[in-house]
């Protein structure tokens, strides 16, 4: 249900994978490979989302799925259904995958042990967010020609991050550097044991990096207050020009999105295309998407003797 599970193979079999899929959406001949024909994919998802939902949906259809969106503002689960109830509720409409994206650590985990068809994690909680460690792997790859041997600065609310989490796991299989920066109180209290150099200080952090990827305040997680004000935290934590001089003279900017502009990355350092890969990032996502339901239905369709 995560990067953790996965080997360095897996994990490049899925982004090279991918690379046909960024090729034939730029052509825009992406309608034309239907491999998922007849195919019902429900992207189930309890928690808001634009990037990950939007994209789950055109990558399904690229690949000629039949795709159906359950919004939980929309669904039982606002009248109180638990989440078994309607996993097997779910299970009973005989859908090929389910995409699921919950607020809780382990719910996808959970889901998936009471349906018949593969699950694909969307995030869950603050655990992890495969596709986003994906897709940011490819566009590291794409952009940098390698991920292996890179230094990647990982900045931000780490505690809540589930694409913090992921990234560490994704980026140290493939064999970079990372290091995290966060303030004491946005820090997991095991982050020592990922294997990632740790450091209070973001201007230290900075120089040698070849990827700077900042993270959101994840406010909507927080029982209190876990920051003195956004303007101190800009100050000490937030990625402006000045800083960015710090890395390496090439280094590439990244942000999964929703970006807080001002709180935690300038304008005017998010807008710049020459470092920023934010919307690239977004472009990644519906081919690594496309990947990740390619590969899942056909190891299930296999595993059930269709091929
Ligand atoms: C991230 C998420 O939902 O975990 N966004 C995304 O999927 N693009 C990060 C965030 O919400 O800050």
């Amino acid at each position: 249900m995560g990067i953790s599970g996965l080997q360095p193979w897996e994990i490049l079999y899925i982004l090279q994978e991918a690379e046909q899929w960024v090729e034939l959406n730029r052509s825009g001949a992406a309608k034309h490979d239907d491999r998922l024909a007849g195919l019902t994919i429900i992207n189930a998802f309890f928690e808001n989302s634009t990037r990950t939902l939007l994209s789950f949906e055109i990558a399904g259809k690229r690949l000629g799925a039949d795709v159906v969106n359950m919004h939980a503002a929309q669904s039982s689960v606002k009248k109180g259904e638990t989440l078994i109830d309607t996993a097997v509720t779910l299970n009973a409409m005989r859908a090929d995958a389910i995409v699921i994206r919950h607020g809780s650590s382990g719910a996808v985990q959970l889901i998936s042990e009471k349906v018949d068809c593969p699950c694909l994690n969307a995030g869950d909680g603050s655990h992890e967010h495969p596709t986003q460690a994906l897709l940011d792997a490819l566009t590291i790859k794409r952009r940098k020609g390698r991920v292996e041997g890179l230094t990647v600065t990982i900045c931000g609310d780490v505690l809540h991050s589930r694409v913090a989490r992921s990234n560490i796991f994704c980026l140290k299989q493939l064999g970079a550097e990372v290091r995290v920066v966060a303030p004491p109180s946005l820090r997991p209290a095991a982050l020592d044991r990922f294997g990632v150099e740790i450091f209070s200080s973001f201007d230290d952090a900075l120089p040698g990096s070849d990827v700077v990827m900042m993270l959101r305040l994840q406010n909507e997680r927080m029982n209190g207050d876990f920051i003195p004000s956004a303007r101190e935290y800009y100050h000490l934590y937030g990625l402006d020009e000045r800083r960015l001089a710090l890395a390496k003279p090439d280094a590439l900017v990244m942000h999964p999105g929703p970006m807080n502009r001002g709180v935690e990355i300038a304008s005017s350092v998010a807008d710049n295309t020459e470092r920023s890969a934010i919307t690239e990032q977004v472009e990644m996502g519906v081919a690594v998407r496309m990947a990740a339901l390619d590969i899942l239905t056909r190891t299930a369709r296999s595993v059930e003797g269709w091929t």
